[in-house]
């Protein structure tokens, strides 16, 4: 049984009586359920369980996380107030390492936090508030943008292959790389999608294929190895996927295997394409080689839930994400623009638009 939820569009997360609810990411498709959040360390475990997942999504979230800690603690004195904030910045930081938004949602709270220092804790909690309810909503514009920009790279017709997911479910609203398959469909061209499943925690075939289908957007359904197959059949025009942190000199970290797909679509001369807002570029991190890599469980690779596949016992890897080298990456889509073959130049150069 697959959730429906008709019309409505996707929304990841929402403000709703005080609380913050996000959709239970770890239960789609087969269940449409939020769960509600009333402080840090609640959306911390949030984000490290995936409930909440897909760099963006993350970011938004760290700041609600920040806001709700603020309204726990506004009959507190400043000092009070200062300690528990600065416990509620160090359980969300704690809570997943790649995705660079998480970092930059708290930097840009933080900031807000310092720059009215001389308020009462009220205040700040009433403007802790405003600004994620503001990172929420620069999300959706922010990739509304880029979705303009990356659809005029798709041709009419395009036959789409992407990985993992990066789509409404990923961020605020429309997604990152599927909305530049959305606002390719919006502009009257006909896509299709290749999912790649995206193994080992399956967010191609749980999550982007549910968005696809919930929208009637051409989906097909492929495991990770099939990607190659398909390519040399001459059955992919492009590849569009998201990203958790780009290096300053355009190397893109993303869902483990994209680098295989990024190694593929060159050996077959199809358009590798990542769309990334400004937010996932770290200009503090030079390449690749310095991006935090996430391992996690081994249990998310030897099984499923209640089915195992693999002995007991058996040694596992399981890094949640991968490097593509910039050289792999035929073009950056950002919200101020495209970068085609992105290097250490033209990434600084974003900017200082
Ligand atoms: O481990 P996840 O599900 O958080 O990984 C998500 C991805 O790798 C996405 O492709 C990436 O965050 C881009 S999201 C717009």
């Amino acid at each position: 049984m697959m959730a429906d939820i008709g019309d409505r569009a996707v929304e990841t997360m929402r403000w709703r009586n005080g609380r913050l609810e996000m959709i239970d990411q770890r239960v789609l498709p087969a269940r449409f359920e939020y769960l509600s959040y009333s402080s840090a360390v609640e959306v911390a475990e949030g984000i490290r369980s995936m409930v909440v997942r897909g760099a963006p999504a993350i970011g938004c979230a760290a700041a609600y996380g920040i806001a709700l800690e603020s309204l726990t603690l506004t009959g507190r004195s400043r000092d009070q107030f200062g300690a528990a904030m600065e416990e509620a910045f160090a359980a969300l930081a704690a809570s997943r390492p790649t995705a660079v938004n998480l970092f930059w949602a708290l930097k840009r709270m933080r900031a807000v936090w310092e720059s009215n220092h001389e308020r009462t804790p009220i205040e700040l909690a009433d403007i802790l508030l405003g600004e994620a309810h503001e990172v929420l909503a620069e999300d959706i514009r922010i990739n509304r943008a880029m979705g303009a920009y990356g659809a005029a790279l798709l041709p009419d017709g395009a036959r789409v292959l992407t990985h993992c997911n990066a789509g409404a479910l990923a961020t605020a609203g429309h997604g990152t790389a599927l909305g530049v398959i959305r606002s390719a469909v919006e502009a009257g061209k006909k896509i299709s999608v290749i999912a790649d499943e995206t193994r080992p925690f399956l967010q191609g075939a749980r999550l982007t294929a549910w968005e696809m289908v919930q929208e009637n957007i051409p989906v097909t359904l492929i495991t990770d190895n099939m990607a190659g197959h398909l390519m040399s059949l001459g059955e992919v025009d492009a590849v569009v996927v998201g990203t958790d942190r780009v290096a300053a000199n355009g190397d893109v970290a993303n869902k483990i295997g994209t680098y295989m797909v990024a190694v593929l679509a060159r050996r077959h001369g199809i358009p590798f394409y990542v769309a990334c807002p400004l937010s996932t570029i770290d200009r503090d991190i030079p390449d690749g080689t310095a991006i935090p890599i996430e391992e996690r469980a081994a249990s998310e690779v030897t099984g499923f839930r209640e089915c195992q596949w693999a002995p007991e016992g058996v040694k596992v890897r399981n890094p949640a994400f991968d490097v593509t080298p910039a050289e792999l990456v035929s073009a950056l889509i950002t919200e101020k623009g495209v970068v085609r073959e992105p290097n250490r130049q033209r990434v600084a150069e974003l900017f200082s638009l």
